[in-house]
């Protein structure tokens, strides 16, 4: 069933939402309402994405009326540099819209993957426009399956709970969650949104790990954070590597 976008402007009055039966990218539309000039907070989505951005130059598997495809225009005074805290900000969006929509607790995998155990349920991707950052958000919410390359690593919020959920209550929790975090960024730096990040994953201290670095492998035990949100992690010999970027996995 297509999702009734009348029923969530209703509740979100003064907000422009921009929803699309199917485009290519919901990233593209929502650069596009930027370089409009629209409001921060407006957002794109859509029922279906044919060509969905994920992280790395990946796809994301984008199933018509199932998941919540969204992008959100965010004209933040932020330095280009805290792409990294905005987007671990959205990561704790992100769960706390699926906590008060869905009921369900989420692991956050450094830095913004969100998990239901070790599989994952919502990803997000962050671009800067110009003056303005893209939040693209996408939630399985009520895949009944996944296709074999991937059902190995991802979970919907329906096969996380054994039942379906409305994308309308999650998609008007996402955008207030987002409202929050972000303000919170905006206005108490990243201090706090990186004590609430370790707070919420389990992946920022104590797990052991293994992350890709080009053609390196590390692998070694999380052991906190840095100032600026990159991940530390202990080598068995006790030495410390840096992570400022990706490819986190369980070892
Ligand atoms: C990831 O790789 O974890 C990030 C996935 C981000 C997917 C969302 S769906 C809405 C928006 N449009 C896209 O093309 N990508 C993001």
């Amino acid at each position: 069933m297509p999702l009734d976008i009348e029923s969530v402007r209703a509740r979100l009055r003064g907000r422009q939402i921009v929803w699309l039966d199917r485009c290519g990218s919901t990233m593209t539309e929502a650069a596009r309402l930027a370089a409009l000039g629209c409001a921060s907070g407006a957002a794109a989505g859509a029922e279906e994405q044919t060509a969905g951005q994920g992280r790395f130059g990946r796809a994301w598997h984008s199933e018509r009326e199932t998941g919540l495809y969204v992008s959100i225009v965010l004209r933040l005074d932020l330095p280009e540099e805290s792409v990294r805290v905005l987007s671990m900000a959205l990561g704790l969006a992100t769960a706390e819209a699926i906590a008060r929509a869905a009921d369900v607790g989420c692991d956050l995998r450094w830095p913004n993957d969100v998990l239901i155990g070790e599989k994952k349920c919502a990803g997000i991707l962050v671009q800067v426009e110009r003056d303005a950052f893209i939040a693209g958000i996408g939630i399985n919410v009520n895949q009944p399956a996944f296709p074999e390359q991937v059902a190995g690593i991802a979970t919907s919020l329906r096969l996380a709970t054994g039942a379906p959920h409305s994308r309308e209550r999650l998609l008007i929790e996402l955008l207030g969650a987002v409202d929050r975090f972000t303000r919170m960024l905006a206005e108490g730096g990243r201090e706090p949104i990186l004590r609430m990040f370790e707070r919420a994953s389990s992946y920022v201290r104590g797990k052991r790990v293994t992350v890709e670095q080009g053609e390196h492998i590390i692998e070694g035990i999380t052991d906190g954070l840095d100032d600026s949100g990159f991940l530390w992690v202990r080598r068995d010999d006790g030495t410390r590597a840096l992570i400022l970027a990706g490819g986190v996995r369980p070892a």
